[in-house]
């Protein structure tokens, strides 16, 4: 069983629309039914409390529809001293550079040490890096710049294994990885350039391997509490595998939420995360 992964921040979708079209999936004039949105999430939010999880919630924001997203708020980091770290994200479109602030309000308020990156180059969170085996998993490409990752491992003390994202339309790594259990995980061979997809391949000992139309359904952005999955989608055959594995999967559906790009993970951060230790200081 993964070691991390009952207790989750998420934001209730208040303000949820598809105001503006940063990536392939947005598009302005699909109309958001938020009477449904909040069904849906509510629906999220039940399923992750019944597997277990514990869930925290940050209060919505008008004018920040994408807030509801909230794996993209920064990387989590518990400390080996107990020391609650949580470095938040720079986004790339300038449509979502107003959650900055309030990811870091609510972190900083809750106790956490917030810790920026250096530099100036997005990164966007939990959204593009996942941790499996004790390593980070790190997409880049449409969202997060490759040197941002390398300036989290200097702040986190993780050691980052990136990965190459290849089409547009899995624009962040969880749209196309999923960490499963200790050995296991969802990949997506076609969603990664070819030096990215071997060093998966080398990484996964056991690996659920999603054709490209299985990954566009947002298969593997499922969220992982204990040996429950709770999913955007499920391929029988996928599903399948999962329960040969030992899961229980449960799908949710968040048609509301897939108009703006995003599913189930995307709109959970997972909070007991424990990535390292910074290095040591001189002297
Ligand atoms: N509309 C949001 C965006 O484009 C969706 C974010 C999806 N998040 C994720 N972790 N994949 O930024």
């Amino acid at each position: 069983m993964l070691d991390w992964g009952r207790r989750y921040l998420v934001c209730p979708p208040t303000h949820f629309g598809v105001l503006y079209e940063i990536n392939p999936w947005m598009h302005r004039e699909v109309a958001v039914d938020v009477d449904r949105a909040r069904e849906q999430w509510d629906a999220v939010v039940a399923a992750l409390s019944s597997a277990g999880a514990e869930v925290e919630v940050l209060d919505p924001v008008e004018g920040l529809p994408d807030l509801v997203f909230t794996a993209n708020a920064g990387v989590v980091n518990i400390r080996p001293d107990g020391e609650r770290q949580f470095v938040p994200a720079r986004f790339r479109n300038p449509e979502r550079q107003g959650e900055e602030s309030v990811n870091e309000a609510w972190f900083a308020a809750h106790g956490w040490k917030v810790d920026h990156l250096p530099g100036d180059l997005p990164h966007e969170g939990a959204g593009d890096a996942l941790p499996f085996r004790g390593e980070l998993v790190c997409g880049h490409r449409w969202r997060t710049d490759a040197r941002a990752h390398v300036a989290l491992a200097g702040v986190t003390g993780a050691t980052v294994r990136l990965v190459e994202l290849a089409d547009e339309r899995l624009y962040h790594l969880d749209m196309t990885f999923c960490p499963l259990d200790e050995r296991r995980a969802i990949v997506t061979p076609a969603a990664y350039e070819p030096a990215g997809w071997e060093m998966m391949r080398t990484f996964v000992p056991e690996r659920l391997e999603l054709r490209l139309d299985e990954a566009l359904a947002l298969t593997a952005n499922a969220v992982v509490v204990g040996n429950t999955i709770v999913m955007t989608a499920c391929p029988p055959r996928v599903g399948r595998q999962l329960e040969a594995w030992g899961f229980d999967v449960v799908v949710v559906d968040v048609s509301e939420f897939v108009k703006a790009g995003g599913g189930v993970r995307c709109l959970t951060l997972a909070l007991d995360v424990s990535l390292g230790s910074p290095p040591a200081a001189d002297g």
